[in-house]
């Protein structure tokens, strides 16, 4: 394990609930987590528990009612627009069960995006070689290299989702936050991506997953439960993917 004890990011007390006109729908109600540096933790929970609702929180996508979300002993509700701004794009790296990638735009483009996002024209073009450069690495680490100019809509959704990995790993994030990366796959497709998390995870990356199935929680190194808006303490996972490869 990779870890190192520190902890990069700490949910304490998070509260949320949506309106539905008068109606209050509690989802989150006091959710407590420590994630270690470098650990591969799954959230386990059924469909409608509040796993997005969750991610999005801890993502810097979403506040809480109430309770704080540290990142690396700061807590994210303090930070200037700047800060927030660069925490999403730069410290977190998201991944989407849907993918949301952008049709208009080919693959490398699609991996390179986030490297634009702040840079003025100038600041870009000065970047420009550098991180295609470094989009060209991602896309051939995830088995890629050969679709470079595909479009997303000419790609399997295995394809897809390692286009999107690759996009959320393009500005090295500290933390990757995958919102059930594999519920739109088969299972033997859902495996490579499993086996590309368990490869980043062994290169040191530190990666929340949230996932309904069981199955696919086993595979991270360790696994909580949300249940009734709070999480229930986990267990580590001893036959975790560790061992599997790129595939
Ligand atoms: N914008 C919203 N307005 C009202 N209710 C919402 C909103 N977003 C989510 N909810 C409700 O909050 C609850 C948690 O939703 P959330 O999407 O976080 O669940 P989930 O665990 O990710 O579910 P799934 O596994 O189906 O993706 C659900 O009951 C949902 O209906
Ligand atoms: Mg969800």
């Amino acid at each position: 394990m990779n870890c190192d004890g520190s902890a990069i990011l700490s949910a304490q007390g998070l509260v949320k609930s949506y309106w539905l006109g008068t109606t209050q729908v509690p989802v989150l109600r006091g959710v407590n987590l420590d994630l270690a540096r470098g650990e591969f933790l799954a959230i386990l929970g059924a469909s409608g528990s509040g796993k997005s609702t969750l991610l999005h929180i801890l993502g810097g996508l979403d506040r809480p009612d109430k309770g704080r979300v540290l990142f690396n002993g700061n807590d994210i509700s303090s930070f200037t627009a700047r800060q927030l701004n660069d925490y999403r794009n730069r410290r977190v790296g998201f991944v989407f069960q849907f993918y949301h990638l952008l049709d208009e735009l080919d693959v490398l483009e699609n991996v390179y995006l986030p490297a634009m996002i702040g840079k003025g024209l100038v600041g870009w073009l000065t970047h420009k070689r550098t991180a295609v450069q470094r989009a060209l690495e991602l896309i051939d680490q995830v088995g890629l290299g050969h679709r470079i100019h595909h479009r997303p809509w000419q790609l399997s959704g295995g394809e897809r989702q390692r286009v999107a990995i690759a996009r959320a790993l393009m500005n090295k994030p500290d933390l990757l936050l995958a919102d059930e990366p594999t519920g739109n796959l088969d299972w033997a497709t859902g495996q490579g991506i499993l086996a590309l998390f368990g490869a980043l995870h062994r290169s040191g990356q530190t990666i929340v997953m949230v996932t309904h199935d069981q199955r696919v929680a086993s595979q991270a190194t360790r696994t909580v439960f949300l249940a009734d808006g709070q999480v229930q303490p986990g267990h580590t996972n001893p036959s975790s993917s560790n061992n599997s490869k790129i595939g």
